[in-house]
């Protein structure tokens, strides 16, 4: 539960069906907002968080579509703002990991993961750009990750990504600074969730090793963090970096 009053906002989350992005639908909805989400494949899941969120009382779409693919992402928008006949609220959430190092890295995992990462940004935020200038208020919160500012080795392609989602967010807050429009970014650093999942043991130990507040965050806590970046409490922030991560980047 948060304290954020976001009562007929109307907000849309990418990638919304698990993991941080299904804890973002819960917390949006939780301050009062309608939602609309999209996902990438799990229907039962999508169709479960709808019916979850209409039985706090608000309304819920869901849209199956690639957040990498640029005509999709328009027509979901297009979609969101027929139905809701407005959007407060854009949160670029949807995200892949295809780890390697370099030298083993295929041109196949670069693509992909700077399409799925840093592509869909562009896509979204594009799509909404003229709907939110048209109301003189918006906020776009893009979920960038810590590793997109510190660089990890084994990671390139997705710290390009998250460092290219961090310097799209500076762009875009000075461009829309002037029509009330808000753009932060959240580095997240480790939270429990199915991208996690993948790391082993070894791995795991080594990163609670770099954090000093010596844990693995919730999804919950990055949750609470967007509300406060959807909310009129932040106002005043624009095109900033809120790292999230038990004090890894400082
Ligand atoms: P997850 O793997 O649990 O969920 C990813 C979500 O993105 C899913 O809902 C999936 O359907 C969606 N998605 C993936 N590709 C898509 C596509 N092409 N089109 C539409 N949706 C797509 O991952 P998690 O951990 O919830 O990650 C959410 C965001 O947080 C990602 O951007 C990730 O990079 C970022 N992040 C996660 C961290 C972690 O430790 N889990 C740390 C830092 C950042």
């Amino acid at each position: 539960m948060t304290n954020y009053n976001l009562s007929e906002k109307i907000a849309l989350i990418t990638g919304g069906s698990r993991g941080i992005g299904r804890q973002i639908v819960l917390h949006l909805a939780d301050s009062g907002a309608n939602v609309a989400f999209t996902y990438r494949s799990r229907k039962e899941d999508a169709d479960a968080l709808v019916a979850e969120v209409q039985a706090k009382g608000q309304k819920a779409v869901a849209y199956q579509s690639n957040a990498a693919d640029h005509a999709q992402s328009n027509e979901v928008v297009q979609q969101v703002i027929k139905e809701f006949g407005r959007l407060d609220i854009l949160v670029n959430n949807a995200g892949i990991t295809k780890d390697g190092l370099l030298m083993r890295m295929s041109e196949q995992d670069w693509d992909d993961v700077i399409q799925t990462n840093l592509k869909s940004v562009f896509n979204f935020t594009k799509a909404v750009c003229r709907q939110m200038m048209g109301q003189q208020a918006g906020k776009i919160i893009n979920i960038a990750s810590v590793v997109g500012v510190v660089g990890n080795a084994g990671q390139a392609n997705y710290v390009a990504s998250k460092a290219g989602v961090i310097g799209f967010t500076k762009s875009i807050a000075k461009e829309l600074a002037s029509r009330n429009i808000q753009v932060n970014a959240i580095a997240p650093g480790f939270i429990e969730t199915e991208m996690t999942e993948k790391l082993n043991e070894k791995q795991k130990e080594a990163i609670l090793g770099i954090i000093p507040q010596k844990r693995i965050a919730k999804p919950e806590e990055i949750a609470s963090v967007v509300c406060f970046l959807a909310s009129a409490d932040s106002n005043y922030i624009t095109g900033q970096v809120l790292c999230v991560d038990g004090g890894m980047a400082m």
